[in-house]
């Protein structure tokens, strides 16, 4: 009788897992017309926030970019690329033919204080990071020793450009907080540093990653029109005719195009599939309430929330036997790691069980609770993949390149009786896209789903990695009003 009861128990506690995960599934699913509701709401933000300055949660920020690279620069431009865990410094010498960019990088490791600590500090670091990597390149056949070194700096955070080289810090994302740099000037800041550490370089351009990505994909590709990261955090950039720039008329001065940054990490919509696990994240963030598309879709959140969804389960139904402390410990479950369980092929699920015992030091776990846990890592995946490529399809609806009427004949040229729609490049960067396939089918999928095949056939997502710092290098040998 004994053993009966504990079978019974068992599979009474198998059962609330399994509504677990179906309670899960519910908050989650994205069908088709969800979709296109976020996808009507993200372009009618995009139009507030042009409208007027705080007129929507997308700041839509003006990055005074309005010419892409020109591929005809010559010279040595120095990089710098601060935005998520690491720091890249780069130099990239152009001669003029696009096909023989050359560069160096290297990535330096922020160490958690410097993400935390004060504006001095995190100046002092990069500058000084800088400063060696300069030093040690000094012997390149372009070195441009005696001149002024031109820089391009991209942080990836919201900013207020004053201009295309300067612009104040409006707030930090991505867990990021140095209380006294916020309202300060980014490039103020870094030629302090500079200029304290006697190394000669001039910041160019101020840029967003997005931006970056966007100039190196347009350097090599014409018909790209915007970028998108989907990485620690995620984030969107377009090509916009100045004219519906509202907010901007008052002095605009060319007419033409520039990048507009959305900031859509902070993009928010009643129409988001919005579930307990978000909200108690969000509440336990140190920025609640802000950036909540971001925390539904990019690598910084991801994993957190899967964590989330097991610990739920191991408390309410001790799937995982004995509780281990380590499932209640914020962050500690990386996005990547949701990656290799999500995508473990293995009949017995052997990656899961490594990663189970290596993250949260559970082992012993059955075949069918390992294959819950492939369960809700796809839900969680799946839900944000199909959320970004809403986002992405938003950007097309607003520049009329979605294949709709309307506004869409814009992106249309009339080929004899036929109209066709036009060739269309966005960029992509950022780990969760690059290395996650299963998110990536998704959202190609995705993307599909809401524009029809037909449309989807004409929108190419490319991948272009290190955009970031090598378009600002670009961007700064085009941009340079004190080159030699
Ligand atoms: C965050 C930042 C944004 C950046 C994105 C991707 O959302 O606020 O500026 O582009 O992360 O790195």
């Amino acid at each position: 009788a004994a053993m009966v009861s504990r079978r019974v128990k068992r599979k009474r506690r198998w059962k609330k897992a399994v509504e677990i995960l179906e309670e899960l599934e519910e908050g989650c699913s994205t069908p088709v017309e969800k979709l296109r509701q976020v996808v009507d709401a993200m372009a009618v933000e995009m139009h507030a926030g042009l409208a007027s300055e705080g007129g929507s949660k997308l700041k839509m920020l003006l990055t005074f970019v309005h010419k892409l690279p020109n591929r005809s620069d010559k010279g040595t431009y120095y990089a710098l690329d601060l935005g998520g865990s690491k720091l890249r410094v780069l130099r990239v010498q152009l001669d003029g033919q696009r096909s023989t960019l050359e560069h160096d990088v290297e990535r330096i490791p922020l160490p958690q204080h410097i993400m935390t600590g004060t504006s001095e500090e995190l100046f002092n670091f990069i500058a000084c990071a800088l400063k060696e990597f300069a030093e040690r390149e000094g012997d390149s056949p372009y070195n441009s020793s005696g001149n002024t070194r031109v820089l391009g700096v991209t942080f990836s955070f919201p900013v207020k450009q004053t201009s295309i080289s300067s612009g104040i810090l409006i707030k930090w994302t991505k867990g990021f907080a140095i209380k006294d740099m916020v309202g300060k000037n980014v490039s103020d800041c870094l030629h302090e540093a500079m200029s304290k550490m006697d190394l000669d370089m001039r910041v160019a351009v101020l840029i967003n990653d997005t931006v970056g990505t966007l100039a190196l994909s347009n350097y090599h590709d014409e018909d790209t029109v915007a970028a998108v990261i989907f990485g620690t955090g995620t984030n969107a950039c377009y090509l916009e005719r100045s004219d519906a720039i509202i907010k901007y008329q008052g002095f605009l001065t060319t007419s033409g195009g520039m990048v507009v940054n959305t900031e859509w990490g902070n993009f928010w919509s009643s129409h988001l599939p919005r579930t307990s696990y978000d909200i108690e994240l969000d509440s336990d963030s140190p920025n609640p309430t802000d950036q909540g598309f971001e925390k539904m879709i990019s690598g910084m959140y991801l994993g957190e929330i899967v964590r989330r969804v097991l610990l739920r389960m191991s408390e309410e139904v001790g799937v995982f036997g004995a509780t281990t402390s380590k499932l209640s410990v914020p962050f500690v479950l990386r996005t990547y790691v949701v990656g290799i369980m999500h995508e473990d092929v293995s009949p017995d699920l052997h990656e899961v069980s490594r990663m189970l015992k290596e993250v949260f030091d559970i082992s012993d776990t059955a075949l069918e609770v390992r294959k819950l846990i492939v369960k809700v890592c796809d839900v969680v995946i799946r839900r944000a993949a199909r959320l970004a490529a809403a986002g992405i399809v938003g950007i097309l609806k607003k520049i009329g390149r979605d294949g709709t009427g309307g506004s869409a004949v814009a992106g249309k040229s009339k080929l004899g009786d036929e109209t066709k729609m036009r060739r269309t490049v966005i960029a992509v960067d950022g780990g969760v896209y690059t290395t996650y396939s299963m998110f990536r089918e998704y959202l190609n999928e995705a993307i599909s789903d809401i524009l029809g095949e037909d449309v989807a056939s004409h929108v190419v997502l490319k991948v272009v990695e290190d955009g970031s710092g090598i378009g600002a290098a670009l961007l700064a040998a085009s941009h340079a009003p004190f080159k030699s």
